[in-house]
């Protein structure tokens, strides 16, 4: 039996392509969704629909972050991972079907490939394993959320950086530096730097992260435990590299994100998602031009074609660059762990 009708908002694939008639690609057919080779196409089933946001019965009202719902539990929370989609610190409509389930699982993978060099907030990753108050649920968890212990939260974002790009290229372009690091002149956009570097940011609760220093970071939260999340996070970063590597990827960047469970260290969130770093085809990489990447890029390209000021309501995506976005999530997932997601 399904529960999803009434805990979640569920937005079917035909409501968001009504909405968005005009912005149609003449190539694409209204009928039926493009896909690549590969991608399973969506049915109309209610486990494809995708999910905006949910609202479990019985449960508190959840906390809501651009992306995830999170249920407060105790010394426990539910993450659920819905198929909102972020750009430019804005939630897009509609909602990308499977997106959700994607991160999940992508971010569960890395936890399992991490285990040895960092503990991690995971108690579940199955939901017939979650407590018997969500069994009413299951369904709509399934492969969707995770059970974790709850974190005092670090306030800092823990960023790696191989290459240049994104806000530390445009710092160099202006300074010659990125969040401290002085580096070599004639760089140029997605050049690999010498070595990756460590430039955290603030993890502002509205509005846009900042880059910072290391010193910054210093005064936030002790000279001690900055440098645990330096070394933490240039070796997550490295073992992240040289895996995507295997599958002929480049990870340019990431974002990591820590707390404090009982007084211990542990990696939280999400980990190497294509939301959370910036992950290039080898073959397509030469420095001047950012490589097509599997991250957001495609959504902001689409966004900025349309001039869109990333200050007022952003334009509804058309069905084509939902179908897209899909894609591309899918693809990372598979291109990552050699394997499909459970949608
Ligand atoms: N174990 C944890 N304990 C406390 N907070 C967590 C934990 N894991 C993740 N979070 C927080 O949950 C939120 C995840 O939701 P998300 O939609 O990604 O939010 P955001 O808009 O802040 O990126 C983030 O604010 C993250 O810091
Ligand atoms: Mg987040």
């Amino acid at each position: 039996m399904r529960h999803t009708d009434a805990s979640a908002k569920l937005c079917p694939r035909r409501s968001a392509l009504a909405s968005n008639q005009s912005h149609f690609s003449p190539t694409v057919p209204n009928h039926e969704p493009q896909t690549t080779a590969g991608v399973p196409a969506l049915s109309n089933s209610s486990s494809s629909a995708a999910i905006l946001e949910t609202n479990l019965e019985g449960l508190p009202a959840p906390k809501r972050g651009k992306v995830r719902d999170i249920y407060d539990l105790g010394d426990t929370l539910l993450i659920v991972a819905c198929d909102r989609l972020s750009a430019y610190d804005h939630v897009l409509s509609p909602p990308i079907p499977d997106k959700g389930r994607m991160l999940n699982q992508l971010t569960n993978f890395w936890f399992e490939q991490f285990e040895d060099l960092v503990p991690n907030h995971l108690l579940a990753t199955d939901a017939t394993d979650f407590p018997a108050t969500l069994s009413a649920h299951t369904n709509l968890l399934q492969g969707r959320a995770v059970l974790v212990k709850k974190a005092e939260v670090v306030p800092f974002e823990c960023v790696a950086r191989a290459f240049l790009a994104g806000s530390a290229f445009k710092e160099y372009q202006q300074t010659g530096a990125a969040c401290g690091h002085d580096l070599p002149a004639g760089l140029q956009r997605a050049s690999k730097l010498s070595k990756a570097i460590f430039t955290p940011a603030t993890k502002a609760e509205t509005g846009h992260d900042e880059n910072i220093d290391y010193d910054t970071l210093v005064e936030g939260v002790g000279a001690e435990l900055a440098e645990r999340l330096r070394s933490i996070t240039l070796a997550l970063f490295k073992a992240g590299g040289e895996l995507a590597a295997k599958q002929d990827l480049l990870l340019a960047d990431t974002k990591f994100e820590f707390g404090h469970v009982n007084g211990e260290l542990v990696l939280i969130d999400e980990v190497l998602t294509p939301d959370s770093s910036r992950y290039w085809e080898a073959s397509a990489w030469s420095p001047g031009t950012e490589p097509v990447s599997f991250d957001k890029q495609y959504v902001r390209n689409w966004l900025d074609a349309e001039g869109w000021d990333h200050e007022s309501t952003a334009p509804v995506l058309p069905e084509h660059v939902v179908q897209g976005t899909r894609e591309r999530y899918y693809e990372a997932f598979k291109r990552i762990t050699g394997r499909e997601p459970v949608l």
